[in-house]
C-alpha cells in the first residue's frame, strides 16, 4: 500500500462501516452512522496536525499546556453524497470553515466537469479535508484536488467510507502529496462504476432517493 494512505482499522469503525454496507439499513440510520463514522474519523485525520505551547492559568497555578498552531482547517465535501461526512467533522471540529463542490461526468470524455465550486475566502491557508465517501474510479476526487490546487490550497487530506484499489491507485499517481484515510479498500469496481460489494450509491442511501 501508498504511504500516503492510511486504513483506519479501529474496531467501532470497521463494525459500523459494515452496517452500512447492509442493503437494508434505513436512510435513517445511514446517516447516523456516517456521521459517526466521519466523527470518529476525524480523530485520525487530525492526529498529526501541529501543536504549540499555550500559557494557561488553571485556578491552581500558571502552566503551559498546548494548542493547535494555526492550521485552520476547511472541510470540503463533493456533493452530494460528501455532504454525509460533514457534520461528522463539525461535531469534532466546529471552528472548521466548510466549501462545496460540484461536479458531473462528461459522458463524452470521462472527465468531471466543475459545476459548482464555493470556498472559503481563505482556503489557500487553510488545511482542507475532502469528504467523497466512495471513492470508485478516482475522477471526481483528481477533479476536486485539481480545483483546489488552482485555488492554492497546499495541505489536501480525503475522508472516504470505501475505497477501490484502483481509485486509490489512480489518485495516488495523479497527486501523490495528499494524504487519503480510509476504512476499507475493496477489490472491483463494475461496468456501471459501483464498487463491489461496496454500499451502493451512497447518495441515494444518504438521501432516500432510490
Ligand atoms: N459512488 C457510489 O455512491 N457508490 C459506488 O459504489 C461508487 C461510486
Amino acid at each position: 500500500m501508498y504511504e500516503n494512505v492510511t486504513l483506519i482499522t479501529h474496531p467501532l469503525i470497521q463494525h459500523k462501516v459494515s452496517i452500512l454496507r447492509d442493503k437494508n439499513t434505513t436512510s435513517k440510520d445511514f446517516r447516523e452512522l456516517a456521521r459517526e463514522i466521519a466523527m470518529l474519523m476525524a480523530y485520525e485525520v487530525t492526529r498529526n496536525l501541529p501543536l504549540q505551547d499555550k500559557k494557561v492559568e488553571t485556578p491552581i497555578s500558571p502552566m503551559v499546556g498546548k494548542e493547535l498552531a494555526g492550521y485552520d482547517l476547511a472541510i470540503v465535501p463533493i456533493l452530494r453524497a460528501g455532504l454525509g461526512l460533514v457534520d461528522g467533522i463539525l461535531d469534532l471540529i466546529p471552528n472548521a470553515k466548510v466549501g462545496h463542490i460540484g461536479l458531473y461526468r462528461n459522458e463524452e470524455t470521462l472527465e468531471p466537469v466543475e459545476y459548482y465550486c464555493k470556498l472559503p475566502k481563505d482556503i489557500e491557508n487553510r488545511t482542507v479535508i475532502i469528504t467523497e465517501p466512495m471513492l470508485a474510479t478516482g475522477g471526481s476526487m483528481i477533479g476536486a484536488v485539481n480545483l483546489l490546487k488552482k485555488h492554492g490550497v497546499k495541505n489536501i487530506k480525503s475522508m472516504h467510507l470505501i475505497c477501490s484499489r484502483e481509485g486509490i491507485k489512480k489518485l495516488v499517481e495523479v497527486h501523490p502529496d495528499i494524504e487519503i484515510y480510509t476504512p476499507v479498500i475493496d477489490e472491483i469496481i463494475n461496468e456501471c462504476g459501483y464498487i463491489v460489494p461496496g454500499l451502493g450509491d451512497a447518495g441515494d442511501r444518504l438521501f432516500g432517493t432510490k
